[in-house]
C-alpha cells in the first residue's frame, strides 16, 4: 500500500505561568526575559505564536510549590525551581486578546475544585476570546497540592480518575445545557431574552459530586471549549481515551512514540470514537541554530544552566515522595512504589528502563531526566535538521503534533517560529494559514452540538 503522506501536523507551543519555562534553569538563561510577572510577556509570546500559525498555546498548573523534598521550600525558591506558580486564566485571557486565531488552553485540576465552578470559568474565557479556549482536564500530583486547597493526603491515583470521570460528565453536562439556539436578545416589546424550553437544568447527582444547574453561560462562538488530555497509566490511558480531543503523551524515542501512540488510539476507538479525531502530541524541546555548530553550542548552553537540586526536587512534586529520606543509591521498596499517589507513568518507565523491581534515587534521576531539557526528546540542528526529526516522528505515526517546549523565554518560541516553522511549511507538512477562527475548526473538529446531554462521542 502506498504511504499516505500526512500534511496537518498540529503545533501546541507549551507554557508555564511561572519564573521559568518547563526547564527549570531557564530563567538564568541570559536571553531570558525576566518580565514574567507582566502581561505583556505572555501577549508578546502569543504574537509569535500566532506569526509561526501555531494551533494552541498550553499552560501546565500546579496548585503547589515543589516543596516535598526534605519538606523545606527553601530550595524551590533559592534555586527558582518552578516557585511561582501564577493562575493561567488571567494569562490566557491576555493571550487570547492579543491575537485572533491562536488557541488558548489551560489545565485546571478536578480533585480540589468544583465541577461547576470550572465549566463557568472556561466557557466565559472561551467567549472573552471567540471560542479558541481549551481546558487541560488534570488530577493533580502530591499532598502540597492537597495541603494548600485544605486536604489532608493527594487521593489515591485511580480513585481521582473515578472522580475525574464524575466531574468531566458534569463540565459538559452544563456546557451542553443551553441549546444553541436558546438566546434570543429580542429587544422589540414582549421580545424574549432566551427559550425557557432551550436551558435545561443538568440535575446530576453522582458518587462524589453533585450539580443541579441551570447553567449561568451560554454555548460558545466553537460549542464548547476543547477537552485536553494528558493520562498514560492504565487508568489515565481510559480517562484520555474517553474525554481528551487533543492528547499529550510523553516518551523519549520514536519507538516508544509509536507503541504508545497505537495504544492511545486503540483505546480511542474501544470508546466508540473516531481516532482521527483525536490528535496526540508529544513535549519536544527543539533547538536550532543557523548551523549544527551554533545548535549544539546552544544545546551545551542551556543543559549548563540545570542544577541537581532541580531533579531531586521535581521528582519529588510529580511522584508525591521525598527522596531527601533516601540515599541516591537505596532501593525504593516495594510498598513505598505501590502507594506513590503522584504520576504512574514516570514510575512505571523508570522501573521498566532501569530494568530493577526496586529503583534507587538515581535511577530515577538518570531513566526520567527531569529537570533538564533531556526530559524530553531534543530536536537540535538546523531548521532542516529539527525538521527531519520532527517529520520523521509525525510521518512515521509516532504522534500528530508536538508540545513545544522552550529553553529559554521567548527567545525559545521565537527562533522556533523564525526558523523550523517556514521549513514545515515548505515541506507542506505544517499549515501556512489557520482554516477557521475557532480552535475546533482550526483543530479540524466537528462542531459540537449541543445535546443537553454529557457526551463527547464524535
Ligand atoms: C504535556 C503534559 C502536560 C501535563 N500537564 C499537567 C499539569 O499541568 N498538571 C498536572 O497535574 N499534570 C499534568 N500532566 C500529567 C498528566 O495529567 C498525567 O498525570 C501524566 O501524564 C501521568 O499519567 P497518569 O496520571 O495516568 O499516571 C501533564 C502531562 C503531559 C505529558
Amino acid at each position: 500500500m502506498a504511504e499516505r503522506r500526512r500534511t496537518d501536523m498540529v503545533l501546541i507551543a507549551f507554557m508555564q505561568a511561572q519564573n521559568c519555562t518547563n526547564y527549570p534553569g531557564s530563567w538564568r538563561h541570559p536571553q531570558g526575559i525576566p518580565d514574567f510577572l507582566s502581561a505583556e510577556h505572555y501577549m508578546r509570546i502569543a504574537r509569535t505564536l500566532e506569526e509561526g500559525k501555531f494551533h494552541l498555546a498550553f499552560f501546565d498548573d500546579r496548585l503547589a510549590m515543589p516543596d516535598i523534598f526534605g519538606e523545606d521550600h527553601r530550595l524551590a525558591v533559592q534555586w527558582g525551581i518552578r516557585s511561582v506558580k501564577m493562575d493561567p486564566i488571567p494569562l490566557m485571557t491576555a493571550m487570547g486578546l492579543a491575537t485572533t486565531r491562536l488557541g488558548i488552553g489551560g489545565t485546571c485540576t478536578t480533585t480540589y475544585f468544583e465541577p461547576f465552578d470550572v465549566a463557568r470559568t472556561f466557557m466565559t474565557l472561551d467567549h472573552m476570546i471567540g471560542g479558541r479556549a481549551a481546558w487541560n482536564v488534570v488530577t493533580s500530583m502530591n499532598d502540597s497540592e492537597a495541603r494548600n486547597m485544605g486536604v489532608a493526603e493527594h487521593p489515591d491515583h485511580d480513585l481521582r480518575y473515578d472522580r475525574a470521570d464524575e466531574f468531566v460528565e458534569i463540565v459538559l453536562g452544563h456546557w451542553q445545557s443551553w441549546e444553541d439556539d436558546a438566546l434570543v436578545v429580542d429587544t422589540r416589546p414582549g421580545g424574549v431574552f432566551a427559550q425557557p424550553d432551550k436551558v435545561h437544568r443538568l440535575d446530576y447527582r453522582g458518587r462524589w459530586y453533585n450539580s443541579r444547574g441551570p447553567f449561568t453561560v451560554p454555548r460558545s462562538k466553537q460549542g464548547q471549549p476543547v477537552i485536553i488530555q494528558a493520562g498514560q497509566s492504565g487508568r489515565g490511558i481510559r480517562f484520555a481515551a474517553r474525554w481528551g480531543e487533543l492528547v499529550f503523551a510523553s516518551y523519549k524515542t520514536l519507538p516508544q512514540a509509536r507503541a504508545l501512540y497505537r495504544t492511545l488510539k486503540d483505546a480511542v476507538a474501544a470508546e466508540g470514537r473516531n481516532p482521527d479525531l483525536v490528535r496526540i502530541a508529544p513535549p519536544v524541546y527543539p533547538i536550532v541554530g543557523e548551523t549544527r555548530a551554533i545548535a549544539e553550542e546552544k544545546r551545551a548552553f542551556a543543559d549548563s544552566l540545570a542544577r541537581p537540586e532541580d531533579a531531586l526536587a521535581l521528582l519529588g512534586e510529580v511522584l508525591n515522595i521525598d527522596f531527601a529520606k533516601y540515599g541516591l543509591d537505596d532501593p525504593i521498596g516495594e510498598a513505598v512504589l505501590a502507594n506513590m499517589t503522584g504520576q504512574h507513568a514516570i514510575r512505571d518507565r523508570v522501573v521498566q528502563v532501569s530494568g530493577k523491581a526496586n529503583p534507587t534515587p538515581r535511577d530515577f534521576i538518570d531513566v526520567s531526566r527531569r529537570g533538564t531539557i533531556h526530559e524530553a526528546p531534543v530536536f537540535c540542528g538546523t531548521p532542516a535538521d529539527v525538521a527531519d526529526q520532527m517529520e520523521e516522528w509525525y510521518q512515521g505515526e509516532g504522534c500528530d503534533g508536538f508540545v513545544v517546549a522552550a529553553t529559554h523565554r521567548p527567545g525559545g518560541y521565537e527562533e522556533f517560529a523564525r526558523l523550523v516553522v517556514p521549513e514545515l511549511q515548505r515541506r507542506g507538512v505544517f499549515q501556512k494559514e489557520y482554516r477557521g477562527r475557532t480552535l475546533r475548526e482550526n483543530l479540524g473538529l466537528p462542531p459540537s452540538v449541543a445535546r443537553g446531554r454529557p457526551t463527547m462521542r464524535h
